[in-house]
């Protein structure tokens, strides 16, 4: 069983967990496939929605999964909050306390926002994307479309390629990734990779070639166009005929290889329009994982808050 109260991060998340919480996901996947989306594991429970910045995929997947749950759900969107009078998060988590909330499902521009509220509230959070931080339950999703496609992660190569500098969803990845076994390749304008991303165990690549040769798994990651004000290429086409993936690389990577997006995607930029529709794409299949995962992680923090109560 999970034994935490929150889910903040993968960075110290182990094997046991993250198995635990995929394989739950992969049967809440079928069983959603099989057209079963009423559960009452979350009956009588409350799961606030609480984002700071702006989200589709996120935040509809964390809203349905609490909803095919059973539990109640209310959605807070910080503009039209007392966040926008004032409030400091943590008086905003008290008062989410004070009514007897069970899970606050945050998203926050500030890297270790998630981590604060968890401190102050009894609550359960779940860290929706923080910062340049983490962005845990989009790298448990990837994983899971992983683990459907090839059974295992152990030895997968998976090369990720895109703006990692400003990415959560490339440092969970990389955490969780090298937890169960697999090797992280990553590739980008030196401006948008991280200095010492390889001694967090990443592979960093001297060429998209070498990125993508044998890779099992090609993730293109989102240039931020919202964080690049210290321009770090010089134009998006460029980036788009230096870095971006087109057919022609995806031919370098095994046959057998799937493409991942966390979305949303800058189409003919990180990738080409027909590597995004391309037979070998799952970025629609993500979204579905992202619901699976997320029911996982609400049932798996119930019950043990339901032990622990
Ligand atoms: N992948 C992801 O976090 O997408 P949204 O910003 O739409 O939630």
């Amino acid at each position: 069983m999970l034994k935490r109260k929150d889910v903040l991060g993968l960075i110290d998340a182990s094997e046991e967990e993250i198995s635990e919480i995929l394989n739950l996901a992969a049967q809440i996947k079928r069983r959603i496939q099989n057209g079963e989306k009423k559960m009452d594991d979350l009956a009588g429970k409350t799961a606030t929605v609480l984002f700071y910045e702006n989200s589709t995929r996120t935040r509809t997947s964390f809203e349905q999964a609490a909803k095919y749950l059973g539990a109640t759900t209310i959605n807070i969107v910080a503009g039209n909050s007392s966040v926008a009078k004032g409030e400091t998060l943590v008086d905003t988590g008290k008062t989410l306390d004070a009514q007897r909330n069970d899970f606050i499902i945050i998203r926050h521009p500030m890297g270790g926002a998630p981590h604060l509220l968890a401190k102050t509230v009894k609550a359960s959070v779940l860290n929706a994307g923080d910062g340049m931080n983490e962005h845990p339950t989009q790298a448990l999703l990837d994983m899971l479309t992983m683990q459907e496609t090839f059974g295992s992660l152990k030895g997968l190569k998976v090369a990720i390629l895109g703006d990692i500098k400003h990415s959560r969803v490339a440092k969970s990845n990389l955490f969780g990734l090298k937890t169960m076994g697999a090797e992280v390749r990553m590739y980008a304008p030196e401006t948008l990779i991280p200095r010492s991303i390889d001694k967090l165990g990443a592979k960093v690549c001297g060429s998209r070639e070498e990125a993508l040769d044998g890779a099992d798994v090609v993730m293109g990651l989102r240039i931020q166009l919202e964080r690049q004000q210290a321009g770090n290429f010089p134009s998006l086409g460029e980036y788009a005929a230096f870095y971006g993936v087109d057919e022609k690389m995806l031919s370098y990577a095994n046959p057998n290889a799937i493409v991942l997006h966390p979305g949303p995607v800058n189409r003919g930029v990180e990738l080409s329009s027909g590597v995004i529709d391309h037979e070998r794409s799952r970025i629609e299949d993500q979204v579905l994982s992202g619901v699976a995962v997320r029911m996982a992680l609400l049932k798996l923090l119930n019950e043990y808050r339901e032990a622990n109560a």
